[in-house]
């Protein structure tokens, strides 16, 4: 079947209530904290993709039964530190950072060699922002230059570290939090601000646990070594895939959407905070609290007169996932836009923020962009009516789904290649745009 779609036509109003798959984040979580409670742990509105995927492969190579229902998953773990460890086991990462970076934190006790290796993405990220501090616990680990694959090797008696995260990689914090939860004595992280879902997980399973937050920096505090009881968890859809229909409601003529169940938590909607401060409309309705993180329903609208955005530096983490969207909208506001202190973004998948660049390139706004900012020249008056080709995006999943939104809302005959990208996080991204009307062939 082809991995081409391709795209003529805006996409026609519509006012619709939908709901979005789970949260990525939260699912991946779920499960390497499953792994390590004794007993079955149920979880309900897992994502199904392949990063999750790729996360429950690897839990069954080391040795823990996973169950897939229907309406729900199983993992029966067998307690802290009590993987079935063979001699040099390979875990297949694939695309997933997530994985392949937290995972390693439970690993810092194995007594044995285990290999992780990632697809072709995957092994052009950096790795050498968690070997330091696995190897300050007293693991031992080998990497390609700070690239996958990577040969992990734990220690009997990792000991509890003081470490300083400058990135803002909750990745690199989540990790040295499952390195910390398999170590004697107490670790302390301070942390650049970042998602903090791991902490409230932490905190949602009573394990010891103090965050003290700073303006900038979040100091936690973990007491390893505590048992971790098996638990139920529901999880709220994602509000990184759902920005993609956020956005698409803004661009879109007299459209309104509603979004159910959506995680808000505040560490997660930067996108939100700038978009406001661009005056785009929308409302958050039925906000709650479900097993420590907040939801709400959201409401958003088209959106006319889009205001540029000096973008404050402090929104980047917690909109880090959703720059090339919010690139979108600087491409049809009124004005000029900066985005500065972004060099993260090209650590992703594909090196995002100059795909952000050339993408605004592709649809005729003009762009400045540096190593690590950019400056956007709105123009709330385009009209795209040119081809436009999409593909060699290291099968960037949000690169293919931000193509898509632009061609549906700017106009122009697209060919966006490597459809499959979107099973990374977002398998029915597709037929969800197309239940709203939109023609994709
Ligand atoms: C994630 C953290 C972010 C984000 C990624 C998911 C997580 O990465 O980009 O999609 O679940 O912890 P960094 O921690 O590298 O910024």
């Amino acid at each position: 079947m082809s991995d081409i779609i391709k795209i003529s036509n805006y996409i026609k109003p519509f006012r619709k209530t939908i709901r979005i798959e789970g949260d990525k984040s939260l699912s991946i979580r779920w499960a390497l904290m499953a792994s390590q409670a004794k007993g079955k742990s149920t979880c309900y509105n897992l994502l199904k993709s392949e990063d999750i995927i790729s996360t429950l492969n690897c839990l069954k190579k080391l040795g823990i039964k996973v169950k897939i229902k229907k309406d729900k998953c199983e993992i029966y773990g067998n307690g802290l530190n009590s993987f079935n460890l063979k001699e040099k086991i390979t875990l297949d990462a694939g695309n997933s950072g997530t994985l392949a970076r937290l995972l390693p934190g439970l690993l810092v006790h194995s007594k044995k060699k285990i290999i992780i290796k990632g697809d072709k993405s995957l092994s052009k990220r950096d790795f050498y922002r968690i070997v330091k501090p696995l190897e300050k616990f007293g693991a031992s680990l080998k990497t390609k230059k700070g690239k996958l694959p990577m040969t992990i090797e734990g220690t009997k008696f990792p000991k509890p570290i003081t470490y300083f995260e400058k990135k803002g990689s909750a990745q690199c914090k989540s990790c040295i939090m499952f390195a910390a939860l398999n170590t004697k004595g107490t670790t302390t992280i301070k942390a650049k601000k970042s998602r903090d879902h791991s902490e409230l997980l932490f905190k949602y399973l009573n394990l010891p646990i103090k965050v003290i937050k700073t303006k900038k920096h979040d100091i936690i505090k973990l007491n390893g070594k505590k048992k971790v009881r098996p638990f139920n968890y529901r999880i709220p859809s994602d509000i990184s895939s759902s920005a993609f229909f956020i956005v698409l409601t803004v661009l879109s003529n007299k459209s309104s959407l509603v979004i159910k169940s959506v995680n808000i938590n505040p560490t997660r909607i930067g996108i939100l905070k700038i978009l406001k401060k661009m005056n785009v409309n929308f409302i958050i309705k039925n906000t709650k609290v479900l097993n420590g993180e907040k939801i709400g329903d959201l409401h958003i609208f088209s959106s006319q007169s889009l205001r540029p955005i000096n973008c404050p530096t402090n929104f980047n983490t917690a909109a880090i996932d959703e720059f090339l969207l919010i690139f979108l909208i600087a491409a049809r506001a009124n004005g000029i836009s900066t985005f500065k202190n972004l060099s993260e973004l090209n650590q992703k998948e594909s090196p995002r923020l100059k795909w952000g660049s050339k993408l605004l390139n592709k649809i005729g706004i003009k762009n400045i962009i540096t190593s690590d900012s950019i400056k956007i020249f709105g123009n709330p008056n385009l009209i795209v009516k040119k081809k436009i080709v999409i593909k060699d995006f290291d099968k960037d999943h949000r690169v293919f789904m931000t193509s898509v939104i632009a061609a549906l809302t700017f106009g122009g005959n697209w060919k966006i290649y490597d459809k499959n990208s979107i099973k990374t996080s977002f398998p029915s991204f597709l037929r969800k745009i197309k239940d709203l009307g939109a023609n994709i062939n």
